[in-house]
């Protein structure tokens, strides 16, 4: 008898009204002018973020931040508690830039947002966590890879490993970033 024992849920969704992300956009870069990059080193990656500033989401993100937070209990399969934003972030990833393998700490769910993503501009890659580095990869392949797509979100438990590959493109690939907290 075999018997999956465990598996890894992430929840893949997307916005429709896509005009929104020039507005997302265009707050991103006024964001990236005001702020001085810190070059996260604790992540070693070079993307900007601006993580680690206390932004406050006008109407329009906080209609974003509701919808992706539905995905929050899809994943878990239930309803009966509460999906708190634990704080969200720009993040610009400009020709050449990457991110290193990361997770996200003191929270329960994480999110992805897509406001612009151009062709090769760099793909998710989420680290299996079950592989095991004493058996052969027989059917649990080391990571698995998304194409970032305008308007795409992606919603992930927090502890789970991912980086995103370098921007191949000449073009900044922006998106939108979040940590949830459940209660
Ligand atoms: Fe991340």
């Amino acid at each position: 008898m075999i018997e999956n024992l465990f598996t890894v849920k992430i929840a893949i969704g997307e916005v429709e009204n896509k005009d929104i992300n020039r507005l997302f956009e265009e707050d991103a870069y006024n964001i990236k002018k005001q702020i001085v990059q810190n070059n996260v080193t604790e992540w070693n990656g070079d993307t900007f973020s601006t993580l680690g500033y206390k932004l406050q989401p006008d109407e329009n993100m906080t209609k974003l931040l509701e919808h992706i937070s539905q995905s929050v209990y899809e994943l878990a399969d239930k309803t009966d508690f509460a999906v708190e934003l634990k704080e969200f972030w720009f993040n610009v990833a400009s020709p050449g830039q990457f991110q290193e393998f990361h997770t996200h700490e003191n929270c329960h769910y994480s999110f992805v947002y897509y406001v612009k993503a151009p062709e090769n501009s760099g793909d998710i890659s989420f680290f299996n966590p079950i592989r095991g580095d004493y058996t052969p990869d027989f059917d649990t392949g080391v990571a698995k890879n998304f194409t970032p797509k305008e308007g795409m979100f992606i919603v992930f438990r927090s502890n789970l490993m991912h980086m995103v590959k370098k921007n191949l493109s000449d073009q900044d690939r922006i998106s939108i970033s979040g940590n949830f907290i459940v209660k």
